[in-house]
């Protein structure tokens, strides 16, 4: 009996063993694997004193320099050819915007020693032929257009690395970015000449996954009213919903600090 019963604790410690090994070794072993988000993430990055950079976060600070780089003429060329207030007053906006954010772009890249392009890619190169080519109302659409689909393109990027970066200047340089890009979006937006439609379809061409979501309305079927979300206690607040009017976007952030002398 006593035999017996050391042969069945000694069993189920065995089997307690076998069981945490099972659950454990999927763990350990993936933790080691190369190929794996994390170990990609790792390969790509380096340590600085403002916190890991990443290859996302080099992506970004480059694709900040290279939007400078082709909205600044496509900018000048909308305020020389001013066909409308509306386009003229979208290019003074990207001027604005992207002299700033290049004078941002180009401290942080100096700061944490990633190289800059000093020419627009080829695709940017091939939209400014595309508007200076083009006249009248084709040149609008085209100023309009090009420029809203390049801007709705790098916005969610922006938001990945605010969200995921673990380096202080480009955190910042994320915030910062995002505001200019939603200014000129908005900017964009209201000339009235967004091809809504086109980005739309642009966004879903390549993908076969149904739509998803809550189901549609049906036509004179009235929905019913849904309850305010609101603290359960009257509590003092202090901060404000939006700093700007509906449909602005506020610029007026303070010029950044060049301690280096990176600007000249
Ligand atoms: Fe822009």
């Amino acid at each position: 009996m006593q035999r017996m019963r050391i042969n069945g604790t000694t069993f189920l410690v065995a089997a307690l063993v076998a069981t945490v090994g099972a659950i454990a070794f999927p763990v350990w072993s993936y933790a080691d694997r190369s190929g794996t988000g994390q170990a990609n993430v790792a390969a790509g990055t380096v340590n600085t004193q403002w916190g890991p950079l990443t290859a996302a976060d080099r992506d970004l600070i480059v694709r900040v320099r290279l939007a400078g780089l082709w909205e600044l003429p496509a900018g000048q060329q909308a305020l020389e050819r001013a066909p409308s207030q509306a386009i003229k007053e979208a290019g003074d906006h990207l001027i604005v915007g992207h002299t700033d954010l290049d004078k941002r772009v180009r401290i942080v890249a100096a700061q944490l020693g990633v190289a800059l392009p000093n020419q627009p890619n080829e695709q940017q190169q091939g939209w400014l032929q595309e508007m200076s080519a083009a006249s009248g109302a084709e040149y609008e659409y085209k100023f309009v257009n090009l420029l809203r689909a390049a801007h709705g393109k790098i916005f969610p990027v922006i938001g990945t690395v605010r969200n995921t970066t673990r380096n202080t200047l480009v955190r910042q340089l994320a915030s910062d970015t995002n505001q200019t890009v939603l200014d000129h979006i908005t900017i964009l937006e209201k000339t009235g000449k967004v091809d809504f439609d086109a980005i739309a379809n642009d966004a879903v061409s390549g993908t076969t996954a149904s739509p998803t979501g809550p189901a549609a309305p049906v036509p004179g079927q009235i929905a019913p009213s849904a309850p305010a979300a609101e603290p359960s206690a009257n509590l003092p607040t202090t901060s404000s919903v939006s700093p700007g009017a509906p449909g602005t976007v506020n610029t007026g952030r303070p010029d950044p600090v060049d301690t280096a002398g990176v600007l000249g």
